[in-house]
């Protein structure tokens, strides 16, 4: 099967990674709308209006089902996509349930916080969402706007993003939170660095694993485990920016870092 993923530029590799690891012989596209990042300050109109563009450009290469790597995108944009296509449309948004449900289960009822990009926590979507799965109000939501642009500077773990998240973290400690969600695909990058700054307690929650298990059920795909899914071999991946095929040395070079920096991180990579 031919699957396409978007995202605005970079996060939506961390998704993609554990795709095609955990789901064999498939065709992987994927499209960095470069021209546009970030979307995450842009208003609704403009990226619903990017987000229906880039899938459309991926139906054109063939893609028998979308998966929106992008929350920012979802929250904009996704109404309008599964309007526009019959194929199956994947799409992310903040992992809170799963956090919910781990920290109950954990017996530390304690707070849950939900970064993300500006537009996806001002977004309808995520309030209807905390609204069903938080009845205690456990859900503070922060605004980590500048780690886009870190990110695609391959900034990770850069004295600026440090600097940057240390001063956005400061008043978030273990005593306070149990864990915290990374609702933007470009923040899964950054998990060393808040693993250093929140200390070993702070449960670092993304919505990648649940998204390819998401895929694959609805497109009916086998799925592997993590010790089986280490083991595959990497397959090709047509890379796109905003709709043009990516060739040169230099950017395939930067998406293979990517990649392995997130095969790097392993099982907690994708909790
Ligand atoms: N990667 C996107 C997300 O998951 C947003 C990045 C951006 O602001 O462009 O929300």
């Amino acid at each position: 099967m031919k699957i396409g993923f978007f995202d605005s530029g970079i996060g939506g590799i961390s998704v993609l990674t554990e795709a095609v690891s955990r789901i064999p012989d498939q065709e992987w596209l994927f499209d960095a709308d470069t021209d546009h990042v970030p979307y995450g300050e842009k208003t609704t109109a403009e990226i619903a209006h990017y987000t229906t563009e880039n899938a459309r450009f991926l139906l054109s290469e063939g893609a028998e089902a979308i998966v929106v790597a992008c929350n920012t995108a979802t929250a904009a944009g996704i109404r309008l996509l599964r309007e526009m296509t019959q194929v199956p449309v994947i799409g992310m948004e903040p992992a809170v349930k799963p956090a919910v449900e781990l920290t109950d289960a954990s017996g530390k009822k304690k707070r849950i916080l939900v970064t993300a990009t500006p537009v996806t926590l001002r977004e309808a979507k995520l309030k209807d969402l905390i609204g069903r799965v938080d009845p205690e109000h456990r859900v503070d939501l922060l605004p980590l706007p500048g780690l886009v642009t870190l990110a695609e500077r391959e900034a990770f773990d850069s004295q600026e993003a440090r600097s940057y998240l240390t001063e956005a973290l400061t008043d978030v400690s273990a005593d306070d939170y149990a864990a915290l969600v990374l609702g933007c695909t470009h923040f899964v990058y950054f998990k060393p660095l808040f693993r250093e700054i929140l200390g070993p307690e702070v449960r670092l929650i993304d919505g990648n694993i649940g998204t390819v298990r998401r895929l694959a059920d609805v497109c009916g795909l086998p799925i592997l485990k993590g010790p089986e899914a280490a083991a595959q071999e990497k397959p090709e991946i047509t890379w796109y920016q905003s709709g043009r095929r990516v060739t040169d040395a230099e950017t395939l070079a930067f998406y293979g870092r990517l990649q392995e920096r997130i095969r790097g991180m392993g099982e907690s990579g994708s909790l």
